[in-house]
């Protein structure tokens, strides 16, 4: 498939207006580039609820803090249009730093709630620069649909709020976590892990599954599914966990000592420079 690339807002607009003069759905994947199979697996879901797809790449700074890697995050553009279109993928959108944030640029968004928990007590302001950057790319895409991946939990739920708190007409979806054989959550810093750095990763994974599986043989008490969690990290020194938490799925809110409704399992921590975040849906059975 041919990828059509737009850096404009001109041919963007051209493409836009012919799907939409055609009748046809769009589906739209927001991404900062460095592509794995977490984000081609979002391209074939958005295949299956649109007509056509489009991705953006845009390492977004302001959702880098201070001391973040904003700098060297990988920047891969080449082989990641290959994946795109590969992928069936129809067009990218490549904005440049003005487009996005013009001179005098002074609106944020901003969720007052939820944006200083888990990940947000670590990354002041990250949230704020997600908000920001997503809504001005759904403004100027306009897709139908929209998809993000689950592994960014909060993520995606800030983004699901945001659209419904201020009426933007488009349908958020999310895209499950897509993992290493060996149960690593694919993500694109996880090339910055260095040798002998594996076995402690993946702990992360092999932690949330332990309380996963407790908690499908009935166990709903949070702080035995936090416990064993907690073990297998324990386990692995060099892992220095920021935060673990049984949250409700949609509010994020903390569940207090049981579980009653739909749930997940969420963790950060720390491996020397690179930061891990994964997360389980503990989901009532029946
Ligand atoms: O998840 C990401 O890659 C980014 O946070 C997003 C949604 C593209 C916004 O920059």
């Amino acid at each position: 498939m041919i990828l059509q690339t737009f850096v404009e807002i001109p041919a963007l607009d051209a493409f836009r207006l012919s799907l939409f003069s055609a009748g046809k759905k769009l589906a739209f994947v927001p991404t900062m580039g460095a592509l794995h199979e977490g984000h081609i697996s979002l391209v074939k879901q958005a295949r299956q609820n649109a007509d056509a797809v489009i991705a953006s790449i845009f390492v977004n700074p302001s959702q880098f803090g201070p001391g973040e890697d904003f700098n060297r995050y990988p920047r891969t553009l080449t082989e990641d249009a290959a994946r795109l279109a590969e992928a069936g993928c129809d067009a990218v959108f490549l904005p440049n730093l003005v487009t996005i944030y013009p001179d005098n640029f002074q609106t944020w968004v901003r969720n007052e709630v939820l944006e200083n928990d888990l990940c947000g007590a670590s990354r002041p302001g990250h949230f704020r620069g997600v908000l920001t950057v997503v809504l001005k790319l759904l403004n100027l895409v306009r897709p139908d649909v929209a998809l993000f991946g689950k592994k960014d939990y909060q993520q995606w739920r800030l983004i699901e709020k945001m659209v419904d708190d201020l009426n933007v007409p488009v349908k958020i979806l999310g895209g499950e976590t897509v993992r290493e054989p060996d149960g690593l959550a694919m993500s694109s810093r996880n090339r910055y892990l260095q040798d002998g750095e594996r076995p402690a990763a993946v702990a992360i994974s092999r932690g949330l599954k332990a309380a996963l599986e407790k908690f499908r043989s009935g166990e709903l008490k949070v702080q035995v599914l936090l416990d064993l969690a907690s073990k297998e990290f324990a386990a692995q020194p060099t892992i220095k966990v920021e935060y673990l938490a049984i949250c409700e799925q949609a509010s994020l809110a903390p569940v207090k000592e049981s579980i009653s409704g739909a749930a997940v399992i969420l963790v950060a921590a720390r491996l020397g420079e690179l930061r891990l975040i994964d997360n389980m849906e503990l989901n009532p059975v029946g």
